[in-house]
């Protein structure tokens, strides 16, 4: 995810810049830059790699300057933009960093976001004479606020931008004529202004600027800000202006790491609605299709396959399951799966006709890279899915599949999940269409859906902790807990039930429903809550079937169902609703109640969900 950090004030504003980035490094960049505005002009610095690269280049701008008679980053500016850009349009160059500038270099913006209709402003404004600097869609936005800066002041050509531009983005602009301003924008990407005193920040996170002010006023969806040293304007974008309270978090120092949440672990499951956005957003611009012809994914991969592989570990094992079923019903495909800890020890059988999907969201697991190694030592073409970027598993594959969650702390994989998730379903839908076997209105309806599960993440997550809680501090005292489901709502329920094992220490166990009376029903009476994954699906009546048989024991269900489903009314002593969607994409939302429900159980026996005990975020020891 990319970061935006923008300051206006007294004080020297690069260091507040680069050090609000820094605070932004978990969410994932690739390169980064800053903007800073003094006596006029405006001075920028980019580079490619990490925080110290771009220090570095920082570094040599000042010692050029000191050389020079010209200053250029070395004035004492404090109005300046920063960013942290992790590539979507575009190779990973500097010239493609953020900040981007129009022609006369006046208008600098940093910018998060898609503009879906980047190439049609892209080409009007060339024909005006733009030049354009980069391969990105972002760089549109500098020259379009330039352009309507010729009839009015920033915030006049910010909000005639605005008006423009599709997609769902979030940024901020610059003029070198207009000193000590900053005008944010926000279509659906996030932005917040920290209030100080005589002194203004705008970020994309509170994380970039709580180390000085706790003082917050969200910009919200459809708003523009001005932001001044003296003071703040809110306006929506027809210019009338907007009253926002100043909200003060009462956060500690350790809460406001965790951007206010107790743990990382409850912060990343409510990170998990921008991960999923940023894991699909720019994949799925077409409305008929999704794209994957990315930087480190050369399409030709996908071609002439007869069958694919799945090989992973633990939470990445049951997305892999999840794209199992999303990969045969979208694109008749065969697909096995197997552990990679498993699978590598068997001697197995490849073929050259085979892709082979490694996923781990660390990129470092040793027995899914050995597997990867040896599925391309046996002539299987290997795909990687990971959350970070030259980890080893992108270098032992053909391909990468990245999944932009950003940097997850929690030992227990939450967010990772999901947009490992939603990359199977983008996979899915991309083999579906190459294959020819879903017509193009399948495809379109589809699309929308995967677009809208960002919001759709949100809804749930709004008002879910509070049940969710008390139905966890129902439980807590369990001593073991049985997870049931069917299709896709297996592979959620076994990813509940390693969750709650995992950070809970209890005793959990997962079956296919129709394998319960196969022997585990042999567990089940008056003290067994049985977590059921009951989602509206074409085998949902099988499901019911199976809580049927539960409840005959006596034993207590918890079931996730579909919001307006009544079939599980009768048959549940408890129900979850999640938001209705296409059934097979249902998975995705039914996994965050039960991510919720283990964190509760956790916490409620008071312990450290971070870190539990015995695990290591990766598992690199062979
Ligand atoms: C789950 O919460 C775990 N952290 C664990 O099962 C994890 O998914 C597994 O170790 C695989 O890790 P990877 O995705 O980094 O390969």
């Amino acid at each position: 995810m990319c970061g935006i950090v923008g300051y206006v004030g007294q004080r020297a504003v690069q260091e507040i810049l680069v050090a609000g980035l820094e605070k932004l490094e978990y969410r994932g960049y690739d390169s980064a830059g800053v903007s800073v505005l003094a006596d006029g002009e405006i001075a920028s610095v980019r580079a490619v790699g990490n925080l110290s690269k771009l220090r570095a280049a920082i570094d040599t701008s000042v010692a050029e300057a000191d050389a020079a008679p010209v200053a250029t980053i070395t004035r004492p500016a404090t109005t300046g933009i920063g960013h942290t850009r992790w590539a979507t349009h575009g190779r990973v160059t500097e010239s493609n960093a953020h900040p981007h500038f129009d022609t006369s270099d006046r208008v600098h913006v940093v910018v998060n976001g898609i503009v879906e209709n980047y190439l049609v402003l892209k080409e009007r404004l060339h024909d005006m004479g733009a030049d354009f600097t980069s391969e990105t869609d972002a760089e549109v936005i500098a020259h379009l606020v330039s352009h309507h800066m010729a009839r009015g002041s920033l915030v006049e050509a910010v909000r005639a931008a605005y008006a423009e531009l599709e997609g769902h983005y979030a940024f901020v602009a610059m003029s070198a004529d207009e000193p000590d301003t900053l005008v944010g924008a926000r279509k659906e990407c996030p932005l917040v202004v920290g209030r100080g005193d005589g002194e203004q920040f705008l970020a994309s996170a509170i994380d970039a600027f709580h180390a000085y002010t706790l003082d917050v006023q969200f910009v919200q969806d459809g708003e523009l800000v001005v932001v001044r040293p003296g003071g703040v304007e809110f306006m929506d974008a027809e210019g009338t202006p907007i009253q926002r309270e100043i909200t003060t978090l009462d956060w500690s120092a350790s809460t406001a790491e965790k951007g206010g949440y107790e743990t990382f672990m409850l912060k990343e499951i409510h990170d998990q609605a921008d991960a999923v956005a940023e894991t699909v957003g720019y994949r799925t611009l077409r409305a008929d299709g999704v794209d994957l012809g990315e930087l480190e994914l050369d399409e030709s991969l996908l071609d002439g396959i007869d069958r694919v592989l799945i090989l992973a570990a633990g939470t990445s094992f049951h997305a892999g399951l999840i794209g199992r079923y999303a990969i045969e019903e979208w694109a008749r495909i065969p697909v096995e799966m197997d552990i990679a800890s498993e699978w590598r020890y068997r001697n197995p059988i490849v073929s050259e006709r085979e892709l082979v999907i490694g996923i781990t969201q660390s990129g470092e697991t040793a027995d899914t890279l050995a597997a990867m190694r040896l599925a391309r030592e046996r002539g299987a073409k290997v795909l990687a899915c990971t959350n970070v970027r030259g980890s080893s598993a992108t270098r032992e594959c053909d391909g990468v599949l990245y999944t932009r969650a950003g940097q997850e702390v929690s030992v227990a994989a939450t967010k990772t999940f999901v947009c490992q998730v939603a990359t199977m379903y983008l996979l899915a839908l991309r083999l579906g269409e190459l294959r020819g076997t879903m017509g193009r209105a399948r495809r379109t309806e589809l699309v929308a859906e995967v677009k809208h599960l960002p919001s759709r993440i949100s809804e749930l997550l709004e008002g879910l902790d509070a049940p969710v809680k008390a139905a966890a501090e129902r439980h807590a005292d369990s001593s073991f807990f049985l997870y049931l489901g069917r299709h896709v709502g297996r592979a959620v329920a076994l990813e509940g039930a390693l969750k709650l094992k995992e950070i809970s220490y209890i005793a959990t166990d997962a079956y296919a429903g129709g394998e319960m009376k196969h022997g585990p029903i042999a567990l089940l009476d008056e003290s067994t809550p049985v977590v059921c994954v009951a989602t509206d699906m074409p085998i949902l009546d099988k499901m019911i079937s199976n809580i049927q048989e539960v409840r005959a024991r006596g034993a207590h269900v918890i079931a996730i169902a579909t919001v307006g489903d009544t079939r599980l009314d009768d048959v549940a002593d408890e129900v979850i609703s999640i938001p209705r969607t296409d059934w097979m994409l249902q998975a995705l939302l039914a996994v965050i109640p039960l991510q919720l429900f283990a964190y509760y159980v956790a916490r409620k026996r008071g312990l450290n969900v971070d870190q539990p005990r015995n695990l290591a975020k990766t598992v690199t020891v062979e």
